[in-house]
Order: structure tokens, then sequence, then C-alpha cells
């Protein structure tokens, strides 16, 4: 595995040996913490390991909730203000170390249970400000990663608008936004080809759904740009992209993206 395929290899493991990773390996992986960089320079957020995963029981708030953990010998928490630019930035963090765990042979998978945040500040220090969080499980995965070639996604065209019009190395960078996961598998995310930029958008539900899943909409918009910018570098591009400032303007607009070959 490559640091241009390991998209590739990542899919959301629901099953993993008992066993914890070693304990090197999870000090590596407490070094990432450091080295993630955040999409949206004002963004705040934190990074928490749960080393012995059956504290995370405890965290959970509502029946729903123990349904949708998955269980494994470990888990990242993730928390930040309840704000979508910080929502959207948690996202893109979390899917840097979703790579670096995925280098390692580990799997992962996105957790959208609700947690009581109180609880949670039982566990480990929270900063006063944030009242989100979001949870990755991690561990030795069963099955071994392999390569996946077919997964259920929505076409290219009906995420990325304008993508018969890119240049062949474009189009190889949008596609990595198939690979992202997303929390309903629904891809959430929607790209135009605008004059040489990309413009990014979300697609919220529609209907009375809950401020939940829209959160959850966020952090898949993260995780999804992160895909594409992640490739674009693994290629040699450099990226520039502008977050729309999330209070102001169209709802659904996240931001601008430049490609400079
Ligand atoms: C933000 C987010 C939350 C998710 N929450 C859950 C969850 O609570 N339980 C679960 O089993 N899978 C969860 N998933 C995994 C998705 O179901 C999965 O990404 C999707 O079905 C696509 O499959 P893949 O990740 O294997 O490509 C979540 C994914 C994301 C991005």
């Amino acid at each position: 595995m490559t640091h241009v395929d390991w998209i590739h290899f990542r899919k959301s493991v629901r099953k993993y040996k008992k066993n914890n990773i070693e304990p090197k390996v999870q000090e590596a992986l407490k070094a990432q913490f450091e080295k993630v960089e955040p999409i949206a320079a004002h963004a705040a957020y934190d990074i928490h390991l749960v080393e012995d995963g059956r504290q995370m029981k405890q965290a959970l708030e509502g029946l729903a909730s123990r349904y949708m953990l998955v269980k494994a010998p470990h888990y990242l928490v993730l928390t930040c203000r309840n704000d979508a630019t910080d929502i959207f930035n948690l996202g893109y963090i979390g899917e840097q170390l979703v790579k670096y765990l995925t280098l390692q042979n580990l799997g992962t998978c996105w957790i959208g249970a609700r947690l009581s945040q109180e609880k949670l500040r039982e566990m480990f220090p929270v900063d006063e400000s944030h009242d989100f969080s979001i949870v990755i499980a991690f561990g030795e995965p069963v099955a071994p990663l392999e390569f996946i070639r077919n997964r259920k996604r929505k076409g290219i065209e009906e995420v990325f608008y304008g993508f018969n019009t890119l240049s062949d190395t474009d189009k190889f960078i949008a596609e990595s936004l198939l690979t992202a996961p997303s929390a309903m598998n629904n891809q959430p995310w929607r790209f135009y080809f605008n004059g040489g930029v990309w413009d990014y958008y979300k697609t919220l539900p529609k209907g009375i759904f809950s401020k939940a899943l829209r959160d959850l909409v966020n952090v898949d918009t993260g995780i999804a740009l992160y895909h594409v910018i992640e490739t674009a570098h693994s290629l040699g591009s450099a990226i520039q992209f502008e977050v729309m400032d999330l209070h102001k303007g169209d709802q659904n607009y996240m931001g601008t993206l430049k490609i400079c070959d």
C-alpha cells in the first residue's frame, strides 16, 4: 500500500481482533496528532485516544447509539466547538488519522453515535468550548485490508458537475471523491467546475432531519475534501482551498478549490 493508493484499501471495518495494537504504534499515532493540518485556519479541535476501547460504551447517549457503536480495541474521539466550520475541519483532520492508520494496515470506522459530553469529560479533559464530538474506531481487522475496486457509490457525474470537461489528471483527482466514506453512504458533496476552479457544496438532508444528521454532513464534506486534496498532493499538484465563512451566504457552499499544476 502506498501514499497514493491507501484510499482504495480503506473501508469501514466493523470486525476487529480483540488484541490491542502495540504500544509503540499507539505512541506513533499520538505523535500524528501534532502533525495533522487543519483546512480552516481558525477552527478549534482536539484529539483523544481511548486506549481501552471498553470505556467507550459509558460515553454513549441514547439507545440508537448503542447499535451504532462498532466494537473495537481502541477509539479516537475528536472534539470541537459546535460550529459548521469546526465540524467540517474535524472531518478533514480525522481522515488524516484514518490515512495514517490505514497505512499501518489497521482497520478504521467513523462512528456517528451520540456521546454524552458530560461523560466524555469524565474520561479525559475536554476544552470548555467543545460540545461536538465524533469517534473513529480502530484496531487490527479480522480480515486484512485489500484493494477495493467496486464500492456502492453514486456515479462521478452525479457528484462532480462538469467532470467530462476535466483534464485526465484532474479526473483522477476528482474520482478520489468516490473512495471517501460518508455517514449515510450518500456522498452528500458536490463539486461544480467553474472556469478553472472547483466550487464545493454540501447537500443537506431534506425534510425534518435532526441536527445530528446535518452535523454528520459537515464531517462527511471535510473527509471527502481530504481525499481530493491528498490525491492532488500525491501527484505533485499544489492546491489552494478557500474556505467559505459558513455563517454567511449560501448555506450549502463550503468553499472553492484551485489546482495549480
Ligand atoms: C461521519 C461518519 C459517521 C459514520 N457512522 C457510522 C456508524 O455509526 N456506524 C457504522 O457502522 N458505520 C458508520 N459510518 C461508516 C459508513 O457507513 C461507511 O463509510 C459507508 O457505508 C461507506 O462504506 P466504506 O466506508 O466501507 O467505503 C460512518 C461514516 C462516516 C463518514
